[in-house]
Parts: C-alpha cells; sequence; structure tokens
C-alpha cells in the first residue's frame, strides 16, 4: 500500500506535557468595530451546537471565512459563557453544548494517524461538550468503535454525557451494551428546566462487528424506551432533547419525521428541539409550533446557536431563534464580546494542533494550486469545477499494471470519493487528506461498448440516498429545489466574499455572515473519462472503477445486458480484475507536481 508508509503511528502520551510549556501570549489586540455580523437572540436556554467535524481541528488554510481553529472555538465558548450566559443574568439563562458525530476522514489530524483520529480525539474532546454522540464514521471499522468507545463514550469527562439510544456496543466478551447512554435527564442549572435528552443515528447499514444500529423505528419499541416514557411522562418534563446524526431534511427515510410524528402523539404540548448532522449543510426546519431541528453545517466551518424561550408557558408557543455563526476570529468575538479572544486553554489546544501537524508533517508541499476547484458551487462542465478536472484530466493519467490492458477504455469514479473544494495555493500532504480522504482500487471488468457506454446515464439516474455515491452535500442540491415558501434574494456586492447564503424555514437571514450568494450546482453520483474510439458496439473495452463501485456496476451491467443482448448471462464478482495503477490520490497528486514544474 502506497500510503501505509506514510502514516504515522503516534504514541497517545507523546503530546501530553506538551502543551503545558506554553505560557499564555500577550494580549492580542484587534479591531471588532463594526463588522457587518447579524446578531443572535438570547433565550432562557441557549445552545451552541457542532456537527460533522471530521478532523478539522486546525482551521481551513486558503479560506478566511473559517480561519479559526479549535483552540479559538474554546475560547470563544469560554467568553460567550463569561460575557452572554453570566451567573447573575436576569432572566436567568443556561447553556448547552452539543455535538452530533462524524470526528473522522477528511482532514489529516485525524487521518494521518493510526488508529484514526488517535490524537484528534484528545483535541476534539477538550471542549467541554454538555452532550454527545457518533456519526456513522465513528462505526466504519472495529477498531474506530472500540476506540470510540473507551477513549469518549465511557471516559470520566463524557461518561454521563454521552448518548445514543440506537446504538450498541459489543464488548470483547461478546455482550451487547448501549454505547454511552441510551438517554440522560437532567436539570439546567439556572432556569430549572427538566430536559430528557436522546440520541439516534440515520438507519446505518454498513457498521462493523464491534457495533449494531437499530433503525430509529425499531428502537422506540424496544422496552428501555416503553419503561423511560413511562418513567417520564410529559407532567415530568419541559423540554424533549433529541439529539442525533440524522439530516434535519430528510427527503428519502424521513426518519425524523417518523420520530417526531411518535414522540408527539406521546407528547402533545411538550418542547421537542431537535439537532441534526450527517448531510453537511446548514439547515433549520420547523416541525410545528413547538419543534425545531437545527444542523450546523460541516468540517467546524459553523457553529450553530439556538435559543428558546417560553419553555414553560402553556398559552404561548415559544420562541426559537436560530443563527449559523461562521467558524472565524471575528465572528467568536463579537458574539461573544469580548476584543481578545484567546484563553490560556484555548491557546493551549491551539499550539497542541500545531504540534500534531508538525510531527505528522501535514504541511509538507508537493506544489501548488493554480487555481480553485469547486465541487457544487460551479457547474459540472466548468474548467473551475473539480470533478471537471478529474474527468478531462487526472482520470486519463491513470496506468494499468496488468499485461494487457485494452487502450480503449472508461474509467469511472464516485463523486462522494472527493469530499472538498481544492483551493488555491500550497498543495499539502493535508490538503491530500482534506480532497481525497478514502484509499482506493482500481478494478476492471472488459464490457462490450453498448454496455459500457451506459453504464455512468444509469448510475447517475438513481435517486439520491443518504450515504449513496455522492458526497453528503449533494443533499443540498434537492432541499433548494424543495418548494419551500421563501426564496432568497441572489446577493452580489463587490465587498463581500462568496460563502453560505443558506435558505431555512425561518428565512433568509440565518447566517451570521452575510456572503454573497454561492450557487449550488447539481453533482452527479459518478463521473468518467472515455477513450473509446471504435464504432462497433459490440467490441469489447475496459470498464475501470473504483472498487467501491464493484456491485453498483455488476447491477448496472446486467440490467443494461438484459435489455441489450438476447439470452444474455449476469456478469458476476469472477468478471471483475484487479486493475492496478496509481491511487486516485496519487494521480493527483502526480498531477500537481506536473503543473507546478
Ligand atoms: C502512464 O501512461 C502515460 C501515457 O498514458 C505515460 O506517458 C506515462 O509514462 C506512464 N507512467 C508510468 C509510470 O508508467
Ligand atoms: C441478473 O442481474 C439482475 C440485475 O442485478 C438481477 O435483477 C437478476 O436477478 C440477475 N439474474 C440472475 C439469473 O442472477
Ligand atoms: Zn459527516
Ligand atoms: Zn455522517
Amino acid at each position: 500500500m502506497m500510503y501505509g508508509l506514510s502514516r504515522i503511528i503516534l504514541c497517545t502520551t507523546l503530546l501530553q506535557g506538551v502543551t503545558n510549556a506554553f505560557s499564555i501570549p500577550a494580549v492580542f489586540n484587534s479591531d471588532n468595530e463594526s463588522p457587518g455580523l447579524r446578531e443572535i437572540e438570547l433565550g432562557e436556554l441557549n445552545f451552541l451546537h457542532t456537527t460533522d467535524t471530521h478532523g478539522w481541528y486546525g482551521s481551513h488554510p486558503g479560506q478566511p471565512s473559517y480561519d479559526a481553529d479549535w483552540g479559538d472555538f474554546i475560547s470563544f465558548i469560554d467568553h460567550f459563557r463569561r460575557n452572554r450566559i453570566n451567573e447573575d443574568s436576569k432572566p436567568k439563562r443556561d447553556l448547552i453544548l452539543i455535538d452530533t458525530g462524524d470526528k473522522h476522514d477528511g482532514n489529516g489530524l485525524a487521518d494521518a494517524t493510526y488508529p484514526n483520529g488517535l490524537e484528534s480525539t484528545n483535541i476534539f474532546n477538550s471542549v467541554n461538550y454538555d452532550l454527545l454522540t457518533l456519526g456513522n464514521h465513528e462505526l466504519y471499522t472495529a477498531e474506530r468503535a472500540v476506540f470510540e468507545y473507551y477513549s469518549t463514550a465511557t471516559s470520566d469527562k463524557f461518561a454521563d454525557k454521552y448518548v445514543s439510544s440506537n446504538v450498541e456496543f459489543i464488548t470483547e466478551d461478546g455482550k451487547n451494551v448501549p454505547f454511552g447512554n441510551k438517554y440522560i435527564h437532567f436539570t439546567t442549572k439556572h432556569t430549572k428546566h427538566r430536559i430528557l435528552a436522546l440520541s439516534f443515528i440515520f438507519n446505518f447499514k454498513k457498521t462493523n462487528d464491534r457495533a449494531i444500529v437499530t433503525p430509529v423505528r425499531e428502537e422506540v419499541h424496544k422496552p428501555w424506551f416503553q419503561e423511560m416514557l413511562k418513567e417520564f411522562p410529559p407532567s415530568k418534563l419541559d423540554l424533549i432533547l433529541v439529539f442525533g446524526h440524522l439530516p434535519a431534511t430528510d427527503p428519502n427515510e424521513r426518519e425524523i419525521n417518523a420520530l417526531h410524528e411518535y414522540l408527539r402523539l406521546l407528547y402533545p404540548a411538550t418542547v421537542i428541539q431537535y439537532f441534526g448532522g450527517h448531510s453537511h449543510i446548514r439547515d433549520f426546519v420547523q416541525l410545528d409550533e413547538r419543534s425545531t431541528c437545527l444542523q450546523s453545517g460541516r468540517f467546524a466551518e459553523t457553529v450553530g446557536f439556538l435559543s428558546i424561550n417560553g419553555i414553560k408557558s402553556i398559552s404561548h408557543t415559544p420562541k426559537f431563534f436560530r443563527r449559523y455563526i461562521d467558524f472565524n476570529k471575528k465572528s467568536f468575538k463579537f458574539h461573544a464580546l469580548t476584543k481578545t479572544l484567546y484563553t490560556k486553554i484555548g491557546k493551549q489546544v491551539s499550539n497542541k494542533i500545531q504540534q500534531l501537524k508538525n510531527i505528522l508533517d501535514l504541511d509538507y508541499q508537493f506544489g501548488t494550486v493554480p487555481r480553485t476547484f469547486y465541487m457544487a458551487a460551479r457547474p459540472l462542465d466548468d474548467a473551475d469545477n473539480i470533478y471537471n478536472l478529474f474527468k478531462s484530466d487526472i482520470l486519463k493519467r491513470l496506468n494499468s499494471t496488468i499485461p494487457k490492458a485494452n487502450n480503449q477504455r472508461i474509467v469511472m469514479m464516485n463523486t462522494g470519493a472527493i469530499r472538498y473544494d481544492m483551493y488555491k495555493g500550497p498543495f499539502t500532504k493535508n490538503t491530500e487528506f482534506i480532497v481525497l480522504p478514502f484509499e482506493n482500487n482500481w478494478n476492471v471488468i472488459e464490457l462490450p461498448i453498448k454496455i459500457a457506454t451506459k453504464i455512468e446515464r444509469y448510475l447517475n439516474d438513481l435517486p439520491y440516498v443518504v450515504n449513496s455515491l455522492a458526497p453528503p452535500e449533494a443533499i443540498q442540491n434537492r432541499i433548494t429545489v424543495l418548494d419551500r415558501p421563501n426564496k432568497c434574494p441572489i446577493i452580489h456586492v463587490p465587498w463581500l466574499n462568496e460563502g453560505h447564503s443558506t435558505r431555512d424555514d425561518f428565512g433568509c437571514d440565518g447566517d451570521d455572515t452575510p456572503h454573497n450568494t454561492e450557487t449550488l450546482h447539481h453533482i452527479p453520483n459518478v463521473i468518467q473519462t472515455s477513450s473509446i474510439v471504435s464504432k462497433d458496439k459490440d467490441t469489447v473495452i475496459d470498464f475501470v472503477f473504483f472498487s467501491f463501485l464493484t456491485d453498483d456496476i455488476l447491477e448496472a451491467a446486467n440490467s443494461i445486458g438484459k435489455d441489450e443482448i438476447p439470452l444474455f448471462h449476469n456478469y458476476t464478482i469472477s468478471h471483475v480484475h484487479d486493475y492496478g495503477g496509481q491511487s486516485a490520490k496519487m494521480l493527483l497528486r502526480e498531477y500537481i507536481i506536473d503543473v507546478s514544474k
């Protein structure tokens, strides 16, 4: 494995002790006047929410809109709590910090260590979350499940804060135990709200052999859930809090909607607040007068803020307020009412991140990205679209190691393999983890042209399903075409950056930072490059694809073959062979080195 060598096994104690060596820096003064941001409105209950951080704890090089790192976030929370939720505020207020999972795959800080997340988990866990849970990326391998369970779910710090209502962990001796708590009941410190917290993950089917996921619709009929309902009837609760790794808007599975319908039957007047994740977008949904769901972006570029007022009122409906805070120092200072962001612990965590980057050599530079390549912010056929770059150049560079490779071939990849825009500027080892976090092998199957050329269309016509072949962000395209009542104006003014201009159930003003509208274009499930010249549709060519796609390719070829060829015999796995050649990561690296010469 080409990549095996560059993975570094770190000892967990390596970085411990290092952080204490750093002293508090001299006070940084910076201007904070009229930054043109939208304010937040505090309430009795206030929430800060992160989700789908995927190892992004070291800020976003090349994107000034997201220039804060995880240490800055910690400093922000400290100031925010002190200046805005202070102990003796009138009216009284509480703050609840929540994360909804997916902490692996997407950044070298997590992915360049073995096991994945070995050091980045410590960094993530330095936030004093009140409630946290897991995402599907914590369940991709048995090793990850074991690591998450012992390092976080049952850790001293989080044992009474970690909730996963529909995931079981399987212990060494084969016993099924809850992955953390099934639920938590608590009363808030200042406002004395009685809260029942639950956490569900979407119906994730590809889990490992140390964890079991039960679909939400089944889990709520289990005995523990029914007993919980008896213990906490509506009269004993002020709020139900469901924070989970499932999308707020889920047009296909509608899991959150099914859960809400069920809970609403049991708790007709209780405020039910949801926090979601997984589809990597900013989103806010009003489920009914007493229930909303907030989803706070991806990759540590959003801190979701939500407040609720009037929770205990019977006669009035509660007032919800949502805001998406850009993950940068300016926004953090503005909302926390501080001129100086740094706190001792925040600075220590920032130093620890830099230390880890250095040890993993993540800033090692292979070349320079000549201009920014976008996933969805430019149309597929645009020269600045990253999929177009793969189609028109990078995939063509693949060299087979099989002896009789056919020079007429199609090379296909799923768009979900690419996870981030590639920004103009240094192309580093970390850029590789960011743009293409997954390893791949190439498979080949020999197909007649009349089948091979129809596969792309077949796979792209499949309806988008969560966790499909396309990146999670592709759901954004679906949501923006859903018939929401409000349409937002297109903003295009010289002094703003292009970025989030979120449309949600509360309108067009959710983002704390006004951005120029970033139009999101359709992302197909798969892309391909073709070198077919033969006009004879029966000519057999090499159909080359990411091994991840094997089942999809066989299904497509068989479905097409049945229509094209009389007495067609299905292709099977025995027709599929290893193609060899450079991984997509290496192809991209070769391209960058070439264009940097
Ligand atoms: C890969 O193939 C290209 C032609 O498609 C050739 O120019 C290049 O030298 C080959 N590289 C290797 C490493 O074989
Ligand atoms: C052939 O493949 C198609 C598509 O995957 C499948 O529906 C069908 O059942 C298969 N037929 C046989 C005989 O296996
Ligand atoms: Zn995610
Ligand atoms: Zn996810």
